[in-house]
């Protein structure tokens, strides 16, 4: 098992690209189980989820090339419509194949995916959307099994308790494509991710209106061919990068960002003191290039986790570390996912002063954090420690790092590009030797 091993209190300066975006690729990569024909996806970034993605679209027969940050998918009408629970539990976002399936072979039996790290994460959204089409669905030995003949279009209410659901707007809107007739599908989710998940299916020969706004409006059709998709730039990254210059005092340039897409968080960074300047004002907002710079002399800011265009959840916990250098009280209100604070505690070894109450934390600004041995939990989780041992005195090591690789492609690497001291390395191989050591040193073990 990796972790990584940061030497804190380096500037960071320079120049960084900002990937492709994993939530807008997990979902194109199950679209394109709908096309007859090659699909030809571009700008992917490295990931461990999208290898995960990778062998769940080949076991339900879709034949893979991946080079580099191109992946050609292709499917024939004899593919598998079971995605087994062993690969789902890796991967929470496999549910979005269920649409996908269903559209293409009348039938789909997806594993239900269980809980996460940060929290209850149902499907009946998924399920009731579908079933407004005119699925069958029943669940049998933990497996979802969706039937239908020939899907109806029909309009569909999307939202729930905490607002609408992503990719259950992404499985639904996938499945409306072949159905027969239109779908409406209000309260839909709003997010980049969907819009840029519209633009694919359009490219496949769909017919879709609306995608980024809370209504969408799908003509159905009955085939769906393949396309060739420049996958969006990742706005979390994006924005994961901004906090790393504003967070050691930096002065980094970030190509590819997606300010339309972090006009919540550009917002609130800026209210800390934080300068982002675009360098490029004639550049589309959707990828410009922009200079972030801080003195780390930072205003607290109050912020709220929303859907989109609200402040994203998967930002919550790196503004959280940002936000215990700032000179005075913070508040943060979780209101996607009321438990997604597994980070607190950890921040609070490295000498945070964060306190929580159900899903409100109050950040009270402190003017430094000391490395500590931390553990990762989830993957925004993860990242906010990075950052925190990026900013901290000393040396901070973070145990299961696999969490972070699902969704940043060697972010080391990048950081230490951009003068960061990380070093990845083998915290079993590690503990043997200082086990091993102890015993030959007679360290008494209590
Ligand atoms: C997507 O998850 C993202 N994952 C998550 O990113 C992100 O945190 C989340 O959207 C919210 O923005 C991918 O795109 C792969 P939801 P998703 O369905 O679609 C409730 C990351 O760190 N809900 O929009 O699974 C749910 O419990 C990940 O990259 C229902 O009640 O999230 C939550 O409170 C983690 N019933 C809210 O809706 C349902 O059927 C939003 O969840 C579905 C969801």
């Amino acid at each position: 098992m990796d972790g990584f091993r940061i030497t804190g209190g380096k500037r960071l300066s320079g120049r960084i690209r900002v990937d492709g975006s994993k939530n807008a690729a997990l979902p194109q990569m199950a679209a394109a189980l709908m096309a007859k024909g090659p699909v030809q996806l571009r700008n992917l970034p490295r990931l461990s989820d999208i290898d995960n993605m990778v062998r769940l679209m080949k076991e339900l027969g879709c034949k893979v090339e991946h080079d580099g940050s191109d992946l050609r998918l292709e499917t024939s009408d004899d593919g598998s419509w079971h995605a087994r629970y062993d690969i789902v539990k890796t991967m929470r976002a496999s549910i979005c194949v269920l649409g996908p399936l269903l559209a293409r072979y009348g039938q789909a039996r997806v594993a239900m995916p269980g809980g996460c790290a940060i929290g209850d994460r149902p499907v009946d959204l998924h399920l009731r959307g579908l079933e407004a089409l005119g699925a069958k669905i029943e669940l049998d030995g933990g497996d979802i099994v969706a039937r239908a003949d020939r899907l109806k279009g029909g309009t569909i209410f999307l939202g729930g308790p905490f607002g609408s659901t992503v990719l259950g707007t992404a499985n639904v809107m996938c499945a409306a494509t072949r159905a027969e007739g239109v779908t409406i599908i209000e309260s839909a989710a709003c997010e980049p991710e969907i819009q840029d998940l519209a633009v694919m299916l359009n490219s496949m020969g769909a017919s879709i209106s609306g995608a980024g706004t809370p209504r969408i409006t799908i003509r159905g059709c009955t085939e769906l061919y393949g396309c060739d998709h420049q996958v969006m730039p990742d706005r979390i990254v994006a924005a994961t990068l901004a906090i790393a210059s504003a967070i050691t005092n930096g002065d980094v340039t970030i190509e590819d960002f997606p300010m339309d897409h972090l006009l919540a968080v550009v917002d609130r960074l800026q209210a800390t003191g934080v300068r982002l300047e675009r360098l490029d004002p004639l550049e589309p907002a959707g990828r410009c290039t922009v200079k972030v710079t801080s003195e780390r002399r930072l205003k607290p800011a109050l912020f709220t986790t929303q859907p989109y265009p609200g402040f994203p959840t998967d930002i919550q916990a790196q503004m959280m570390t940002l936000l215990c250098f700032a000179d005075g009280n913070s508040i943060v209100t979780e209101k996607i996912f009321p438990d997604r604070f597994l980070h607190v505690s950890e921040l609070t070894r490295m000498g945070a002063l964060v306190y929580r109450q159900g899903g409100t934390v109050v950040v009270q600004g402190v003017n430094r954090l000391v490395g500590a041995p931390v553990m990762a939990s989830d993957l925004r989780g993860s990242a906010s420690l990075v950052l925190a041992g990026l900013a901290a005195e000393g040396t901070t090591t973070i145990s299961r790092i696999y969490h972070l690789d699902r969704g940043y492609s060697r972010l080391e690497d990048q950081l230490n590009a951009l003068g960061a001291d990380i070093e990845r390395f083998d915290v079993d191989a590690e503990e043997a030797r200082s086990a091993e050591s102890d015993c030959s040193t007679g360290t008494p073990v209590t």
